[in-house]
């Protein structure tokens, strides 16, 4: 069997495949309670999390699954991008178990497996465009098969979810942000204000949030009368249309009629919809994993880490946790 583990940032995944590459169990454990009333992470405590919580959570795994330690054959872990305290937990704990046990030892790219959660639950063909929305990233790929993808724009500053959550902090609504605006954002009117969609009619794939984040500060400052249901439903449309415009733009030009949509943010109840209808018009299929997929979690990691386990494309005892992306 394969274990995969995820500690990119301040959720602890862990997760087991089968030899034939099936996903047997996943658990995951958010440390979303403990970052709330900073109103953001803490690098420092997400990783002493981390470290008190992956050991205990591994031996729930393998108690559950009634799997001993002399069946995992191989161990995958995501090296990057996150916090590198974060990942040096994951990464030493993996290495230590890897040697020990005497089994591979597989290095999952954390925005990879984001971009290949869809195929825990659906065949999708390649090549297919890829958009990635995070907390910490928001980026176009072009995916053309399991070797192969290719980055074509990413944010120039804010990602999405994070302006999601720094327009929740300024509106005085919970952590992480984007589920509090979309149910705040569902109750008002999404034309009420009119807010910049950042960089739609420009020639590339990149995004740019700041400008938009800081209209939505301006607008608030000036205006106290007006209805937080509103505020939230025009932020969320401006957000949308722009991640679900690029998104088709590069399917258009690329003739690429398939796209993927993962990460935290895929789990926008407006994104979903936006994306359904306007895919629709364009005669271009759009896929969606299951909530429980678009956030971070192991299961993603183990998938892509299968197939290298497959294809010997093991990693090192040297090789280094990553921090940034491009
Ligand atoms: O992928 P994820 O769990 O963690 C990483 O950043 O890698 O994404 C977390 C982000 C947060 O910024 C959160 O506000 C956002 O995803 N998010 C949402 C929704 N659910 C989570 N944003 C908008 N709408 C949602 N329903
Ligand atoms: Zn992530």
């Amino acid at each position: 069997m394969l274990l995969a583990l995820e500690t990119s940032c301040d959720e602890t995944g862990v997760a087991l495949f089968s030899e034939e590459g099936f996903l047997i169990k996943h658990f995951l454990y958010s440390q979303v309670a403990i970052h709330s009333p900073f109103g953001g992470i803490v690098p420092e405590i997400a990783s002493r999390k981390q470290l008190e919580v992956l050991p205990s959570l591994v031996r729930k795994l393998l108690r559950e699954t009634y799997t001993s330690l002399d069946k995992i054959k191989a161990i995958a872990v995501t090296f990057g991008p996150g916090l590198i305290g974060s990942l040096l937990v994951g990464v030493s704990f993996a290495k230590a178990l890897s040697w020990s046990l005497k089994v591979p030892l597989i290095k999952v790219d954390h925005l990879e497996a984001h971009l290949r959660s869809i195929f825990l639950e659906k065949e999708v063909e390649f090549p297919y465009i890829g958009l990635l929305v995070s907390g910490g990233h928001t980026a176009l790929f072009l995916v053309t098969s399991w070797e192969e993808y290719y980055l074509l724009g990413h944010t120039r500053d804010d990602a999405a979810g994070e302006a999601f959550d720094k327009i929740a902090k300024l509106l005085g609504l919970g952590y992480p942000g984007g589920p509090f605006i979309s149910f705040w954002a569902k109750k008002g009117n999404r034309k009420a204000i009119f807010f910049p969609r950042p960089m739609l009619e420009d020639p590339n794939y990149d995004f740019s949030f700041s400008g938009l984040k800081t209209a939505v500060v301006n607008f608030v400052k000036n205006n106290s009368s007006f209805k937080l249901e509103d505020i939230c439903a025009s932020f969320e449309e401006a957000i949308v249309e722009v991640l679900v415009e690029k998104s088709l733009k590069a399917s258009k030009e690329l003739k690429i009629p398939r796209i993927v949509v993962s990460g935290g943010v895929a789990s926008n109840f407006r994104l979903r919809e936006f994306f359904f209808q306007r895919a629709k018009e364009e005669g271009i299929e759009v896929f969606f994993p299951s909530p429980e997929f678009c956030t971070d979690n192991a299961a993603m990691v183990g998938i892509v880490g299968w197939k290298k386990w497959q294809k010997k494309e093991l990693a090192s005892l040297e090789d280094e946790p990553y921090a940034r992306a491009f």
